[in-house]
């Protein structure tokens, strides 16, 4: 990263540069043409002022050669005196003899027309580039020329003057570039490497930025398209092993029902063989054997018939009919219906209280009466089937306060007197198939169905399922029912909540 930022600290440095040198051109540009017209215009009125006074000596110069030098050589400048026809009657650098006729020289054209001539350019006489001017004199015209490279020296000096002052002006603004330049290709190269971090997948890393200037900004965003990443990132990683974890329990499901369904069929299969190969002429078996054959069907069928619940349930498919209907009312009829089955096994099954409101009238839940039955059915035959005979299963309600739906709602428990259940099954027993003693519970014909529909059931009422057990002092199974409607019809629909709760 050092040489990145290496590298636009000198591409910074580099254009400003740039900039600064062309200013400084173009500043040498104009001042050496400011400067030469400043110079020489100073020159031009200079020499003017000089020639008005030769003119007036003109006569001392033309009679005496070695006076009209030494003003020459005073004047610092080359002296020429024209006649009014052109003719070079004299001059300091070359023999008027040899000098060509004058009249269409410009500056001699203007001097002898009355005015003040200038010119610039080579002379022919004595090839040297001179800044001539010329004044009317007594004669005719007076002119003094000085080289032009003493004008390009001077010119230089003034150059180089302005140069070197412009040059130091940009110290400062040199060093401040150098500063900033710095600024930037660090921040740059902050958020470049950041750029580079999240190309990487790194989501985590954030820019650490200030200011709110447009590197600042930039930043900001940065971090603010990094946070989002992130969220993304974690949300497709969650919905990833969500998706896993359905193929698991999908897997499982068919491993279990295969398994569910071999077992009997192979019962079934292999009673029926023994029957084909003779032992239906044996009167002390066949009856047997077709009675296990008819308890096998009959598991089957009750299996399957689970099944179908469930997958109705978690489908959408059943159609529950809500109505309120008295608690009493609901524990009653299913107390009458599996009273005979506890009888057999000397069970006392009792309903403790009267679940009423708190003004005395009857207590109502919003449900269907034939799903709570199952519901009831399914709690209470799992009582019996694991209470040992002699055992007591209560049934009990109570009204509670729903935290979330701010309405009254109705918890209805099972308590029974039997075993109870290792603790360390209690969170996995709703879950499909789930038995804590597998060949017991096979024994006694259940397919570890039941709490799973319980918990479905109940799910699709927008109640809630539990359970409260120790070995040794029994188990209590509890659900939970809105006293009110609480918009049932929705929660049906709420397809994802109860395929994500398959597992359970
Ligand atoms: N009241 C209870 N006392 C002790 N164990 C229980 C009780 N209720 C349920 N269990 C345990 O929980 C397991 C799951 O119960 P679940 O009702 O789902 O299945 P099941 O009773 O074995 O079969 P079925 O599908 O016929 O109901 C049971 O196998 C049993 O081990
Ligand atoms: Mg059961």
């Amino acid at each position: 990263m050092p040489r990145l930022t290496g590298r636009i600290f000198l591409k910074l440095i580099t254009a400003v540069l740039a900039v600064l040198i062309t200013c400084l051109v173009a500043v040498d540009f104009m001042a050496a043409r400011i400067a030469e017209g400043t110079y020489v215009d100073t020159l031009k009125a200079e020499l003017s002022q000089k020639c008005n006074i030769l003119a007036l000596d003109e006569a001392s110069m033309l009679a005496d050669n070695k006076h009209l030098i030494a003003v020459a050589r005073a004047a610092v400048g080359r002296i020429s005196i024209v006649r009014r026809d052109g003719l070079v009657l004299a001059d300091t650098e070359q023999s008027p003899g040899k000098m060509d006729n004058h009249s269409n020289r410009p500056e001699i054209v203007q001097a002898l027309k009355g005015g003040v001539g200038f010119d610039k350019r080579l002379s022919t006489s004595v090839g040297i580039n001179y800044l001539y001017v010329a004044v009317p004199s007594p004669s005719g015209a007076l002119r003094l020329a000085v080289p032009l490279k003493e004008v390009q020296t001077q010119v230089n000096v003034i150059r180089g003057h302005l140069l070197t002052a412009t040059g130091i002006a940009f110290i400062p603004a040199i060093l401040l570039t150098a500063f900033f330049a710095r600024w930037v290709s660090r921040k740059l190269g902050q958020i470049i490497d950041y750029a580079a971090q999240l190309a990487q997948g790194n989501f985590q890393a954030r820019l650490n930025v200030t200011g709110s200037d447009e590197l600042g900004i930039l930043g900001k965003k940065l971090n603010e398209t990094g946070e989002k990443l992130e969220a993304m990132f974690e949300q497709l990683e969650r919905e990833h092993s969500e998706l896993e974890k359905l193929e698991r329990v999908r897997k499982d499901f068919i491993i279990n029902v295969s398994h569910e369904l071999r077992t009997p069929l192979a019962s079934i299969q292999g009673y029926t063989e023994t029957l084909l190969d003779g032992a239906i002429e044996d009167p002390v078996h066949n009856i047997k054997f077709l009675n296990i054959i008819s308890a096998n069907a009959a598991r089957l069928g009750s299996l399957i018939a689970d099944l179908l619940t469930l997958s109705r349930i978690e489908l959408g498919i059943t159609k529950f009919q809500f109505a309120s209907y008295y608690v009493m009312g609901l524990l009653q009829g299913c107390q009458e219906s599996l009273i005979p089955i506890a009888a057999k096994k000397q069970i006392d099954l009792v309903i403790e209280g009267v679940p009423l409101e708190a003004d005395g009238s009857y207590l109502e839940v919003f449900c269907d009466a034939e799903a709570v039955h199952q519901v009831l059915s399914n709690l209470l035959d799992n009582a019996i089937k694991y209470t040992p005979q002699g055992g007591r299963i209560n049934l009990q309600s109570r009204v509670f306060d729903h935290p979330e739906h701010k309405i009254p709602f109705v918890e209805i428990s099972v308590r029974d007197t039997g075993a109870g259940i290792p603790q360390e099954d209690l969170p996995r027993l709703f879950e499909r198939f789930y038995r804590v003693d597998k060949a017991r519970s096979r024994e006694l014909g259940g397919t570890g169905l039941g709490l799973a529909i319980v918990k479905h059931m109940a799910k699709a009422h927008g109640g809630e399922v539990g359970v409260e057990s120790a070995v040794g002092s029994g188990s209590r199974f509890w659900f939970t029912l809105p006293t009110r409607d609480i918009g049932l019809e929705e929660i049906q629909t709420l397809q994802p909540e109860l395929t994500a709760s398959a597992s359970s």
